[in-house]
């Protein structure tokens, strides 16, 4: 094995896991020559109303997309993630809930999640939401998220999660896209040992004279805290499930009938409304969740994403429900109280399979050993990495401190359009080399191709696109089709674009080298540069923004804003405070930019289309090699941004 160090699998992991070396290349070879035959076999793992005929209808022609699976069959997924356990393991934890306040948990069965969703999915209906409508869901970290998530899951409507992170602007142009005549929301989150105001955020999004469907609120009391109440609008969760019945029939689905819409950042525009839909998405979901993680019945797993993105979604919610797993959600931080945090909960809740990203782990790294010292974290057996490129080094100290040396680690490549994991090692097959995502999954045919869309052999490096559907993928995007086209099968022909680069060794590993267009990744979590841009614009003195990532050694891109003042107003100290501040409040505290430099003018070229590539070079320090400038209509704009750098911050 070449390229670095690497980690042979360990064979006492190879001999018990669910796929080893042997095993990962058969099914692998028989689900690229064969999908239809594999899938077909694969598609049985969950109980299907109406089982399917058809298997894979796909056209990745730009002139007609069309991406469906299993189509003719029924289900209904919540009745897959619950009622399908009841008589085997209702009595087995489905949710182990750790609050924010370490003193704070609690255990969910399966009878208890199921008597709580189906009283839930009454209390929808008794609002009115019904098959086909689409529900906003903007809660905290509490086992009512993922209650929420399940009703409507069980009665048929579609759920927009929005991250509890968000601002009230961003809240209200995801309702206003997806026309949701619901929201379901509570008082306050706690995170960190801090309060936030969701319901005030709730209020503030219904202001907005453009949001004309919602016609409910409902309000899980979490804190106790003060809100204001809208009588004829809002409504308690505790006072609407007290009524309701806990017998509700699961609606047959369709296998494409939408299960969600997730909004994610693209590098244009405003964020997009993902789809994704029912049978397929959770073939796709139950069958990496147990072979990535090789998860075994009996097994507590944490996923320490919020429900808020992808992964909470799939591999917090989704995936480990269907397997019937135990799966631990957490409302705090990973560093709060202190940097143990992590290490206690692994600890108490005794976790065998921990799966983060790489921000929360280099912000541990950064602290040193000192903290985790007094845990001893000997039940896990398994790590795992998602959201951006983990580097070596915190692979490395992942590798050692977290896991002792005894635990492999899976770095999962995957984004909000795949639904579930694409590249990955599977513990008991993949020889491990950090920095690496390795291998593709069942069913994955990934590409590298150049510029020009031709597709490049053997260890080289490109963009990366996949070839062919897989039963997880997004069929579209909320209400713009042309848009979903545009944006991932237009770039190279008959392929599904990324928008991620890749590099490919000698064995055949993928190393993913980061986005290839104007989308961040801050913290793992994706950002579009127009996003905030425009909420920059938005502010009475600012004429011009641009935004850049730059290498942050914790959140893996800071985000880097180039501004240009209005004739006549003064820089200051300030002002850039006061923009951070804008930049918060119209997007979400994710969104703050790292470094305002101020930009008297931005380099351009003569059309007037601003040189991006020459200002991610000056964010990183890299000004003595900018490439090529002969374009630029005013080279003395970059001097000066060169010299001003030393102002920057
Ligand atoms: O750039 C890749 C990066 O995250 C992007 C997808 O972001 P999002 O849709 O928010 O989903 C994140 C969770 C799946 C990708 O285009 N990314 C994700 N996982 C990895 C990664 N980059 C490198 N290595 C990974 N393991």
């Amino acid at each position: 094995m070449s390229d670095n160090n690497s980690y042979p699998v360990r064979a006492d992991i190879a001999q018990q896991a669910w796929a080893d070396e042997t095993t990962y290349r058969e099914m692998y070879q028989q689900s690229v020559v064969n999908p239809e035959g594999f899938w077909r076999e694969h598609g049985q793992r969950v109980d299907w109303i109406k089982p399917f005929t058809r298997v894979k209808d796909v056209s990745f022609d730009y002139h007609r997309v069309e991406i469906s699976w299993f189509k003719d069959g029924t289900l209904n997924v919540a009745a897959n993630c619950l009622d399908r356990h009841l008589d085997t393991r209702g009595d087995q934890t489905a949710i182990i809930w750790e609050g924010d306040d370490p003193a704070d948990d609690k255990q969910v069965s399966y009878r208890e999640l199921h008597e709580q969703v189906c009283r839930f999915a009454n209390a929808l209906k008794s609002q009115g939401i019904r098959k086909g409508d689409v529900v906003t869901i903007y809660m905290p970290m509490v086992v009512e998220a993922a209650v929420a998530m399940l009703a409507c899951a069980r009665i048929g409507a579609i759920h927009s999660v929005v991250f509890g992170g968000f601002s009230p602007d961003a809240i209200a142009g995801r309702i206003i896209d997806c026309n949701s005549k619901l929201v379901i929301t509570a008082d306050e989150g706690v995170r960190g040992g801090r309060r936030v105001a969701l319901k005030k955020n709730v209020d503030e999004a219904l202001t907005n004279p453009a949001v004309k469907t919602v016609e409910k609120v409902i309000v899980f009391q979490r804190t106790g805290g003060d809100v204001e109440w809208h009588s004829h609008r809002d409504v308690w969760w505790h006072e609407l499930t007290q009524l309701a019945s806990p017998h509700c029939p699961a609606e047959e689905m369709n296998a494409e009938d939408p299960l969600f819409i997730l909004y994610t950042s693209g590098s244009t525009g405003t964020p997009k409304g993902v789809v994704h839909t029912s049978g397929g998405y959770l073939v796709y979901a139950s069958m990496t969740h147990q072979y990535v993680f090789d998860y075994k019945d009996g097994d507590v797993y944490w996923c320490t994403a919020d429900v808020g993105w992808i992964t909470g979604h799939t591999y917090l919610i989704y995936g480990p429900l269907a397997n019937g797993g135990t799966t631990l959600m957490c409302e705090g931080l990973p560093n709060w109280p202190d940097s143990s945090r992590m290490s206690q909960i692994v600890d108490k809740h005794q976790v065998n399979i921990l799966y983060t990203a790489p921000t929360a782990i280099r912000a541990l790294m950064a602290e040193g050993n000192a903290p985790i010292a007094g845990t001893n974290r000997s039940s896990l057996k398994l790590l795992g990495s998602v959201g951006e490129p983990i580097n070596p080094e915190a692979w490395e100290w992942y590798y050692k401190t977290i896991g002792d040396e005894r635990c492999p680690i899976v770095d999962t490549w995957w984004q909000t359009e795949t639904g579930g994991i694409m590249i990955t090692p599977l513990p008991g097959a993949t020889a491990l080399k950090p920095g690496s995502a390795t291998r593709p999954f069942f069913g994955v045919l990934p590409a590298l191709v150049d510029n020009m869309g031709n597709i490049i052999e053997g260890a080289t490096e490109g963009n990366l696109v996949i070839l062919d559907s897989w039963p997880g993928q997004s069929r579209t995007v909320y209400g713009d089709h042309e848009r979903f086209v545009q944006t991932y099968f237009t770039t190279f022909k008959g392929m599904y674009t990324t928008g991620d680069g890749a590099r490919r060794d000698e064995d055949g590993y993928y190393w993913i080298t980061g986005r290839v267009d104007d989308v961040l990744n801050v913290s793992g979590h994706r950002m579009g540069t127009a996003e905030i841009e425009s909420a920059m614009v938005a502010h009475e003195h600012v004429a011009e923004a641009a935004v850049v990532g730059y290498p942050h050694d914790i959140k893996g891109q800071g985000i880097y804003v180039y501004v240009t003042l209005n004739a006549g107003i003064d820089d200051s100290e300030e002002l850039k405070k006061e923009l951070r501040q804008w930049v918060r409040r119209e997007i979400g505290p994710i969104a703050t930019p790292d470094i305002i430099q101020w930009a008297p003018g931005l380099p351009k070229t003569r059309s007037g289309k601003i040189m991006r590539r020459i200002l991610r070079k000056i964010a990183a320090d890299e000004c003595e090699n900018l490439g090529d400038t002969s374009t630029l209509a005013d080279p003395s704009v970059v001097d000066n941004l060169i010299a001003d750098r030393a102002n920057r911050r």
